[in-house]
């Protein structure tokens, strides 16, 4: 659960400008979905929120505080494609993440800590629908699966903010939907604020408590890169969640369990 504020932030490669006087204030718990044209700079945005890119202007605070500028556990990210490790089992995949959100160096799981990561990687790939399948590869997995898999991965590092960038674009729309229903429960059950850049107005509609659009304010082809990208329309969304977090939710006791936490 974290708040999130953009104040004045741009983003420039060179003389080009991606992104442009982007001042945002996201609440704690909330679901923002990120439409807009392709190449106006919605994966940068979601970089900048991972700490994979600074801002070149203007800054960036997670609850007050001005961002750490690397990647930590705090936030989780899922991607289209290829977020998961091919060489290890779907089990592992999972349990990586929890080495992931321990310690760069020294993330190795053993005796009770890896025993209790092990119960609650399994706890969340039942709750992801991939029960049964702990010992298969991902390359056995279909596209949706493989979906699920990394959103498990992401979880299981407890993070308080999960970053999603176009994660179900690829897969078919039956599967799709039922991705959907998952993604919900799962923001609903845990108290993760949740950005998605998605490219399905439906998908940003039926998911998000707010939908933020990106645009260019001027689009002539010879002044492209002089201007960037800015929020056009910000809507906000009736809010539906219908739980409070559930106190047992395999995210919260692994965040809450100091052994599972390594201290
Ligand atoms: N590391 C980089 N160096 C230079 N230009 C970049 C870099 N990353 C992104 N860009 C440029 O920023 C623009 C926005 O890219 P991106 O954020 O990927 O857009 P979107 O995700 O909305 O499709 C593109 O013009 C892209 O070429
Ligand atoms: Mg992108």
């Amino acid at each position: 659960m974290s708040a999130i504020r953009f104040d004045n932030v741009w983003k420039e490669y060179g003389d080009h400008i991606v992104l442009e006087r982007i001042t945002l204030d996201v609440a704690p718990r909330a679901f923002v979905a990120l439409v807009g044209p392709s190449g106006c700079g919605k994966t940068t945005f979601l970089r900048m929120l991972l700490g994979e890119e600074t801002p070149t202007r203007g800054q960036i605070l997670i609850d007050g505080y001005p961002m750490p500028s690397e990647p930590d556990a705090d936030r989780g990210v899922v991607f289209q494609r290829y977020s998961v490790f091919p060489h290890l089992t779907v089990l592992d995949n999972v349990l990586l993440g929890r080495e992931l959100q321990r310690s760069r160096l020294l993330g190795r799981l053993f005796g009770r800590a890896r025993r209790e990561a092990t119960e609650q990687a399994l706890a969340l790939l039942d709750e992801v629908g991939l029960k049964g399948h702990e010992h298969k590869y991902p390359a056995s997995l279909s596209g949706g699966m493989q979906q699920r898999l990394a959103l498990a991965q992401a979880i299981m590092r407890g993070p308080k903010i999960l970053l999603l960038d176009e994660p179900f674009g690829a897969l078919d729309p039956g599967i799709r939907a039922d991705i959907h229903v998952l993604m919900k429960r799962l923001w609903n059950e845990t108290e993760l604020t949740v950005v998605m850049v998605t490219h399905d107005l439906s998908e940003a509609f039926s998911l998000a408590t707010r939908v933020i659009a990106f645009e260019r304010s001027r689009n002539r082809p010879e002044e492209r890169e002089r201007y960037g990208a800015t929020i056009s329309r910000d809507l906000e969304i009736f809010p539906r969640r219908v739980a409070q977090p559930r106190t047992d939710h395999p995210i919260r006791s692994g965040r809450d369990d100091p052994a599972a936490q390594g201290a």
